[in-house]
């Protein structure tokens, strides 16, 4: 009952304020071959209206797939320049692809590798600061993605967080084999301890059955 009256509610919503244009339109048919986890259309106009009260100049996402989330930030943000990080050679060439048919080759990046590494070698290499990040990846290590996005940030660097709540029935209770749940737990416990971060937890109406997730949005303070 409540959630077929949540999706009811999504596609209200969305009928009234979403319109893709024909870049997230093709970009969504180029991606129907890859898995079905790319963020739903009410969270990508989330991000783009977040995006611009951040006006970013510099944007990392992690984890791209097929792009779409990418070209929302690109959409919002048409100064910024934006690096994406995707482990998965067969999304990041239909990435490219996506990038290249909407003209967006030239201010995104996309490094292919494991994120957490690229992320290393990016503090290491001093890169400077994000004004926006986007973590969107492996759930199960987003607790050891915090510390190395928060070396990476500045203060008023805008920190975005996909998936914070698990599909569990179960609220904050998960299986000791479910690395998925107990990563995305543990991170929002980490992210609410964090004293260099003020956060809280967006709720999002996700998926054909108008289950509810969660969009973290962080900001950086000191
Ligand atoms: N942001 C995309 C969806 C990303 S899905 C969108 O909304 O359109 C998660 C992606 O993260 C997948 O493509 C997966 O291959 C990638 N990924 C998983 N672990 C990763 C890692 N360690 N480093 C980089 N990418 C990773
Ligand atoms: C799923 C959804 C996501 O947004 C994601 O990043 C990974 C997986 C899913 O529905 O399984
Ligand atoms: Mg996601």
């Amino acid at each position: 009952m409540e959630t077929s009256r949540n999706a009811a509610i999504k596609d209200y919503i969305n009928s009234l304020f979403i319109r893709e244009d024909v870049d997230l339109l093709n970009a969504k048919k180029c991606n129907a071959i890859l898995p079905n986890i790319a963020i739903p259309e009410n969270v990508g106009k989330l991000l783009y209206l977040l995006t611009k009260l951040q006006n970013p100049k510099r944007i990392l996402e992690i984890g791209t797939l097929g792009g779409y989330s990418t070209i929302w930030f690109a959409k919002a943000a048409p100064e910024a320049h934006i690096i994406t990080l995707e482990v998965n050679p067969d999304h990041a060439s239909i990435a490219l692809d996506n990038f290249k048919s909407c003209n967006l080759l030239e201010r995104i990046q996309l490094l292919e590798g494991d994120a957490r590494a690229t992320l290393q070698h990016f503090v290491e290499t001093e890169e400077p600061p994000f004004d926006l990040i986007f973590l969107d990846a492996d759930k199960e290590n987003y607790p050891l993605y915090l510390p190395l996005m928060l070396k990476i940030s500045r203060p008023g660097t805008l920190i975005l967080t996909d998936n914070l709540i698990p599909k569990d029935e179960q609220i904050n209770k998960s299986l000791p084999q479910d690395g998925i749940s107990n990563g995305t737990y543990l991170y929002n416990s980490l992210l609410a301890a964090e004293k260099r971060l003020e956060t809280i937890l967006i709720t999002t109406i996700v998926g054909s059955k108008g289950r509810l997730d969660a969009l973290g949005a962080s900001i950086v303070i000191e």
